[in-house]
Parts: structure tokens; sequence; C-alpha cells
């Protein structure tokens, strides 16, 4: 348990109670083990007019408008009870905000635009943005607007009347989206949008096979996890799909090889799915000629190329979509996060007339209860909307240049320890030495007011994901309090 982090132990009554803060363990990123085992369940047996009472409280919570300091400090240790002893005890160890939140963990509580408040009125500028999510800032006002609007008309869809925004936004996103990619299907998460286009891809082509890329990230559910790139998220549940083969991102010739080889043995390969920046493996940017080549080899070999854009559309690199950075149009395009604005959780794969035909014949081949459901669409066209009006990915694009160069600089007066600066637009990647560094930088920042991506386990490589509109007096503030926390930690 982290320094600070006040203790409560359930008693059967069901009230908590203090007990002395406990000290705070060395901590050692590399060698981080999993958690020890959660204690007894200590389930207080709660009657149903108790659990209508503790529902109530929290109720009378969510629709305040004022919190006294007694309520926020109750609300901030009810929280910590309630991941220990409900949730999953786990994250108080690896997340910053309770290991590096002082007295109280930092319970995240509200926000806007470029900043977002913990419970306790303490502020932090977003350099996370909730891994991609808030593109257009937490909180924009026309996005809420719009699915404020809506819920009060009509949350979630009958799901047997034709639901207009549905088509609004596909019609959007077919008019925005690179070449003849035309026709979308919108769900929640990343992850179920490329499942979907993993099933799209093998129903077309009638092969089994994918091509990932090692350390791709594209969700984690089973297919999608599939084609993940990374060992330790696989192993503990395989088996896996069958047919999914790896080959190191950025290296065109590897997947031509790799699809020869597969042509010699019989193996049916439907796709290859990759990220046009790597993002979760820390921001990698591939050759100029990589999406080109790409497009090239998978139209001689009939295989089809999906974009995974879940992190980098919605102008995240600089441009709307980043394989305009190279002008290329897969055959299928995966988008999520940003599409909803920040508000509300939506995602989507785009195809081409030519392969959605394939689902037309019954429609209900792919379904989903939630998929494009009225709130999320008229999330998703606000979030068009700002994206284009505000020229979201011209700021990305411009603000991205400016705050590379700056940490370049920095890179250079602290190059033993920040050993790689990179990125496109937005979507930047700070690499240390080893994960301690990048974890005790991440803490720093943290402590002086700056969220930014890395845990305890994963923290070699730092990502910077702001919003696209975030003004340059921050970005300047985050530079100073980087170089503040680098100073200190080198000093
Ligand atoms: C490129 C990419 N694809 C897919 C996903 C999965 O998205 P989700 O977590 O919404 O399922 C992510 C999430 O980080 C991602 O970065």
């Amino acid at each position: 348990m982290a320094k600070g982090v006040v203790v409560h132990m359930k008693p059967k009554n069901g009230h908590s109670h203090r007990s002395a803060p406990a000290s705070k363990p060395r901590r050692k990123a590399q060698a981080a083990a999993p958690p020890p085992p959660a204690p007894a369940k200590p389930r207080t047996g709660m009657s149903t007019k108790k659990l209508i009472e503790e529902s109530r409280r929290w109720l009378s919570i969510i629709n305040a408008h004022k919190l006294n300091d007694y309520k926020r400090r109750k609300i901030a240790t009810d929280t910590l009870d309630n991941f220990k002893f409900y949730y999953n005890r786990g994250y108080l160890e690896y997340r910053k905000s309770v290991t590096e939140g002082g007295e109280f963990a930092a319970i995240e509580w509200s926000g806007q635009g470029s900043y977002f408040h913990d419970i306790t009125g303490r502020k932090y500028i977003d350099c996370l943005g909730g891994y991609g999510i808030y593109s257009a800032g937490i909180n924009h006002p026309k996005i809420v607007r719009a699915v404020k609007s809506q819920l009060e008309r009509m949350p979630l869809s009958s799901q047997e009347l034709l639901d207009p925004l549905r088509g609004a936004l596909a019609e959007l996103l077919g008019e925005v989206a690179p070449g003849d990619l035309q026709e979308s299907f919108f769900i929640s998460n990343g992850t179920d949008a490329i499942e979907g286009a993993m099933k799209l891809a093998r129903m077309y082509t009638g092969k089994p096979g994918f091509i990932s890329t090692i350390r791709g990230f594209h969700g984690k559910s089973y297919g999608s996890l599939s084609l993940m790139g990374k060992g330790e998220y696989r192993k503990p549940f395989e088996p896996m799909l069958e047919d999914v083969f790896f080959v190191p991102y950025g290296d065109a010739t590897a997947v031509e090889n790799e699809l020869r080889k597969a042509e010699a043995v019989g193996h049916g390969i439907a796709a290859i799915v990759v990220e046009p920046v790597q993002g979760e493996a820390g921001a990698i940017v591939p050759p100029d000629d990589y999406w080109p080549r790409l497009r090239d080899i998978c139209t001689r070999f009939g295989v089809l190329l999906i974009a995974d854009e879940v992190q980098t559309g919605m102008g995240r690199t600089g441009k709307f979509f980043a394989v305009e950075h190279w002008d290329v149009q897969p055959d299928i395009l995966c988008l999520g996060k940003a599409l909803g604005g920040g508000v509300m959780p939506l995602s989507a794969f785009m195809s081409t007339p030519e392969i959605w035909k394939v689902l037309e014949p019954n429609p209900f081949i792919h379904s989903s209860t939630f998929g494009g459901n009225p709130l999320a669409c008229a999330a998703g066209i606000a979030a068009v909307n700002v994206t284009l009006e505000e020229d979201l990915p011209g700021q990305a694009a411009v603000t991205g240049e400016y705050m590379l160069a700056e940490l370049r600089k920095i890179q250079k007066r602290f190059g033993d320890h920040l050993i790689d600066v990179r990125g496109k637009g937005l979507l930047i990647g700070l690499e240390f030495v080893d994960t301690e560094f990048g974890y005790a930088v991440a803490a720093g920042l943290f402590k002086r007011g700056v969220v930014v991506a890395g845990t305890l386990l994963n923290a070699k490589t730092i990502r910077i994901e702001p919003a696209l509109n975030i003004p340059r007096a921050l970005v300047d503030e985050v530079l100073e309090k980087l170089e503040e926390t680098l100073t200190d930690l080198t000093d």
C-alpha cells in the first residue's frame, strides 16, 4: 500500500473505520510482481434496505452541485475501499494517482479542456488524454450539448425503427474518409471495431489468416488479442486464433516474405492489420515508404489492408486519418477513442461498397445491441464537426511539431536518460533508459500537476497525448515541468 494512502478495513457492519497509514514499500518498477491475492471476501451482507440507502447516497453525490470537504474526503477513502474490496486492488498498487497521490489518492472528479480536477480540488494538466480519447479536450461544450439534447429526446435505440443519427454519422465519415471507404458499422470499443474488421475480412476473402506486427496493439478481446504483438498479454489466454503471423513493425519486406511463405505452404491470408503509427508500443513512426509499400504488396497478393486508426484517427497525428500522411487507402479502417468526442464510447469499422456487400444479404450477420446508439452517434457527429471546424488535425500538426522540437532540445541536455523523442502530431513518445527512470519522470510530472502515460509496469516509454487544441502556454508549462523533473532526478 502506498505511503499516505489511508487503509480501510471493512468491518462486518459495513461501516469503514480508519487505521494507521501504511508506509510505502520501496518500488522497483522492473521487479513489480503481481499484487498478492485479495484478502478474504469482506462482504458485509448488506440488507436490501442498506443497499438502497447506499445507492441513494451515491446518487445524491452524483447529483450534488457542491460537496463539502468531509464528503470529498469520504469519497476518496470510500473509492479506495471499493477498488480494494470489490473491484481490483491491483490498481491501487500500480496507478500513480494512488501511489503518488500524497495524503489522499487522486480521485478523478471533473474536467474541462486540457485540465482536470481531483475530488480534493487538485488541478492537473492533461497530457494523457485518456490514451487518446480527449482529442477535442475534456467536456467540449458542443459535444456535451449534442449528447445532452439527444439524452433528453431518446437515449438508446428501439432496435426496430431506423435511427437518423446512425445514418448521419455514417454519411459524414463516408464523405471524409479517404478513397472509396464509404460504409460504416458502429460499436463502442476499439477492440469491437477490430473484431468486426477481422470478421469482414474473413467473410469477404473466404480466408482465415492474418498478419500482425510485433508489439502491435489492437485490443483485448479474443480476435484482437490474437493480433496482439506482446506475449505477456497473450500467454495466459492461449490458445488464440490460429493463422496469425507476426512481422516486425515498419518492415514492408517482412510482410512480403510472410505472404510468400503463406502462399507456398497454402495458408490463406485474409488481411494484414497495422497501426499507422504504433501507439501502445510507444509512438513508433514507420519509415515513409512503409504504408505505400504495404498498399502495393496487399494489392499484389490479393490480401486486405486493415488500418487500425483507433488511436491515430480523428486528427491525432496531424491529419484526420493518419494514412493520409502517405496518401494510402486501406481496404478497412477502424476508428475508436476520440470518435466519441471524449463524451461517449464509440468506435467504427469502415470499408468500401465492394467489400461491404458481403454484409448486406443478412445485415444481422454482425450486430450489437448498443452499437451506433443515438447518444454515441450524437457525440460522433459533434466530434466530426469540432474536428473539422476547429481544424484539430492542423492544430495537432503545428503544436506537435513545436513540442517535438522543444522535447528534442531537452533530450540534448538529458541524453543519458532520455534516449529518444519521437512521434507524429500529438502522439509523442519519450523513451528513457529504463522503466524505473521513466516511471520516476511520470511520477515527478504527476506531483507537479501534469498527467502523462506511464505506469509502474510500463514506463520505459512515456506517451504524451494532450488535447489537439491544447494552448501553447500550457505546452510551455509542461515542457518547463519536464525539465524541472529531469533536473531533479539527475542532479
Ligand atoms: C491502436 C489501438 N487499437 C485498438 C485499441 C483497443 O481499444 P479499446 O481499449 O477501446 O478496446 C487500442 C487501445 O488502446 C489501440 O490503441
